[in-house]
């Protein structure tokens, strides 16, 4: 796992077999974090990497001062909202078509404890 920094947004690049296959971004503010992207190449995922980079991505965000993280994802994308689910994120607001395609957001937040 390789964490990179930029005023602000940290990255984190997920590796199987020594090639990059996942990556995550979040975004920091005061107390409060925001994670802007996750993702797994298709080959990859159902593997594990994704929990794995959620894990370190909350794991950072705490040692770095925040106590809440938010995080918007499309109400059809059942994989992610499964991993959020089940990584202790609950559902606190809708954000009616907000994606191109008409899908609706839902915004998570976890308690970083
Ligand atoms: C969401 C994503 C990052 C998950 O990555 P992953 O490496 O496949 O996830 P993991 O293997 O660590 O699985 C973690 C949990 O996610 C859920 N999950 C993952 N794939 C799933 C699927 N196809 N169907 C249902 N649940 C799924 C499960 O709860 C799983 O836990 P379990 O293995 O104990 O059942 C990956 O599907 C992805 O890159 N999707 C495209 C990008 C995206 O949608 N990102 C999220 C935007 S907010």
């Amino acid at each position: 796992m390789q964490s990179l920094f930029d005023n602000g947004a940290k990255a984190w690049l997920g590796y199987a077999d020594d090639k990059v296959c996942g990556l995550a971004i979040i975004r920091m503010a005061v107390d409060e974090a925001e994670l802007l992207s996750l993702a797994v190449l298709p080959d990859i995922r159902q593997q594990g990497l994704g929990r794995i980079l959620l894990n370190s991505v909350l794991e950072a965000a705490q040692k770095n001062g925040a106590s809440t993280i938010f995080l918007e994802v499309a109400h059809s994308n059942t994989p992610a909202c499964r991993l959020y689910g089940t990584a202790g994120f609950e559902r606190v607001g809708i954000r009616a078509r907000y994606y191109a395609n008409g899908d609706d957001a839902l915004v998570f937040k976890r308690a970083l404890v």
